[in-house]
């Protein structure tokens, strides 16, 4: 039965963990309860919180999308205690998951616009969802152009589904390293410098972009450069969150709450956040 207490877990059980580079892992796990896993519904952007018990608990984009079917999926990026703990985690393993939390991409009002996904390293994670529903409704959107860059070609999370998602009718991938290696023969450029190379027309799209601030900051240069306004650009942040609920006051952004207004917002709302960065 589902639980009224939002500060208190979903158990759920894990199905599967996938190595996705040298330092994220893909975990999908199934909640244990029949009746929760019915109503644990979610949006691309949303997110939730992934605890190790006895560890605490980690916030993280849901990477999965509800109409797959495929089990709740989230990557994880080995960065302090509880994602260490994590990466402890096997196929079996009981987690908990309290969410989902926060507004999610409002992608009916993108309906009929070409999207363009700019996605740094791990920033990919809550980009994938959009993907995938932009891929599985391809009639309901224009042109789909991505880009996805990283430290090294290792680095690049979710390099299995790249093909998957370039054979898709009107779509595009552009892939991009700060370091190649011996194999790499793409792109060896900063995700605002590919950008301003590939040059895409601002009219009738909305750019979605997530990865470290740095790139954020100089992405949206690179945007407003070519002529995106700040309402066509939309980002999901990360921040400090505790409760999820907009009850600890931890995740604020000037008057807004991440957890709760967010995490996605537009630069129309946020602009400010990074004209200094
Ligand atoms: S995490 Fe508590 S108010 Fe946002």
């Amino acid at each position: 039965m589902a639980n009224n207490d939002p500060f208190i877990p979903y158990l759920a059980t894990v199905q599967s963990v996938v190595d996705l580079t040298p330092d994220v892992r893909l975990f999908t796990v199934e909640l244990n309860d029949p009746a929760v896993r019915e109503s644990f519904t979610y949006r691309p952007g949303q997110f939730a919180f992934v605890s190790v018990f006895g560890m605490g608990e980690v916030p993280f984009g849901i990477t999965s999308v509800a109409h797959r079917d495929e089990g709740l999926q989230f990557a994880v990026r080995r960065v302090g205690t509880v994602t260490n703990a994590l990466h402890e985690v096997r196929e079996g393993d009981t987690v908990g998951v309290r969410g989902p939390f926060g507004n999610g991409f409002p992608l009916e009002d993108y309906e009929g616009k070409n999207i363009f996904i700019i996605g740094g390293g791990i920033g990919m994670a809550p980009l994938r969802p959009v993907i995938s529903t932009v891929l599985d409704r391809r009639d309901s959107y224009g042109d789909l152009l991505i880009i996805n860059g990283a430290r090294t070609p290792r680095d690049l999370v979710f390099a299995p589904e790249f093909d998957v998602w370039a054979q898709s009718p009107r779509t595009k991938v552009e892939l991009t390293v700060d370091r190649g290696d011996d194999n790499w023969t793409g792109r060896v450029a900063l995700i605002p410098d590919v950008v301003r190379d590939i040059k895409p027309s601002p009219e009738n799209m909305i750019a979605i972009t997530c990865g470290p601030p740095i790139m954020i900051h100089f992405t949206l240069q690179a945007l407003k450069e070519l002529g995106f306004a700040d309402r066509q650009i939309v980002t999901t942040l990360e921040s400090n969150m505790k409760c999820g609920l907009g009850k600890c006051a931890r995740c604020n952004v000037g008057d807004k709450y991440v957890c709760k207004d967010g995490p996605v917002f537009d630069f129309e709302q946020i602009s400010h956040l990074f004209e200094e960065a």
